[in-house]
């Protein structure tokens, strides 16, 4: 069963039938929230909002372990997680909807493995393609089919939060090749893979990142939340169709 993370922006799917809420308790802590079951058209699909329901988890406070943890005990089988990035690279402006290849970690003091135990052997996931191929792929076949304009391939950069960046910041993640910046991308991504989800994500440029654009001065908080309903309108179709797609494959 497909499971949708939401982030800023996406706190409800609107095409989702909701079945049920579940409050499901995990070994690492609670999760965001209840894990909404739902169903979009013919499929079922399991709904986490990373912020809470009420966007109140600041990105350095979400427990990424319990909702990956919550997730695929409820029965998810993949993930795709939905977030709002800054746009680092040139062409990479509010309102573009991207499908990031790979990622860069600056995140710090976060719960980052379930491999914690030293009475068993250590664990070291392979991460050399931090997203899932085919989860990927799904998603691209689902934006030319729904039409939508998607970006294949960006260097994701997660950065620590919850403060935006400096420009000089900005300037040296590009520097290390990253093209889109978020708080929330890591270590969610490691977490899916050390549990064997498959796990993509769709990144919603809802600002250009400090010192680029119209931000080159000063980044309006209230971009970042006010993500265009027009790009959410967007997010929405690509799921709906990716949803259609698991009709297929099923
Ligand atoms: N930086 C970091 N995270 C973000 C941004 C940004 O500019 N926009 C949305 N999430």
């Amino acid at each position: 069963m497909l499971a949708v993370i939401g982030g800023t922006g996406l706190t409800q799917l609107s095409n989702l039938e909701v079945l049920r809420r579940q409050v499901v308790r995990t070994p690492y802590g609670e999760p965001s929230g209840a894990i909404t079951f739902g169903r979009i058209g013919p499929v079922d699909v399991l709904f986490l909002a990373r912020h809470g329901y009420g966007h109140t988890i600041p990105p350095h406070m979400v427990n990424y372990r319990a909702n990956i943890w919550a997730l695929r005990e409820m029965g998810g089988t993949s993930v795709v997680s939905v977030a709002t990035v800054g746009g680092i690279r040139a062409g990479l402006g509010p309102g573009t909807l991207v499908v990031p290849h790979q990622i860069i970690d600056y995140t710090w003091g976060r719960r980052a493995t379930f491999h914690e135990s030293t009475d068993r052997p250590v664990v070291h996931i392979d991460f050399t393609e931090p997203y899932d191929l085919d989860t990927r792929r799904r998603l691209l076949d689902a934006g030319l089919l729904a039409d939508v304009d998607l970006v294949d391939g960006a260097v994701y950069a997660a950065t620590q939060g919850p403060r935006l960046e400096t420009a000089a910041e900005i300037n040296r993640l590009e520097r290390d090749g990253a093209d889109i910046v978020g708080m929330t991308g890591m270590p969610e991504a490691a977490l899916a893979r050390e549990l064997g989800l498959p796990y993509a994500a769709l990144a919603v440029v809802s600002n250009y990142a400090a010192g680029r654009g119209d931000s080159l001065h000063h980044i309006e908080f209230s971009a970042l939340e006010a993500v265009s309903h027009d790009a959410m309108g967007k997010v929405k179709k690509i799921i709906e169709q990716v949803c259609m797609g698991c009709e297929s494959r099923a």
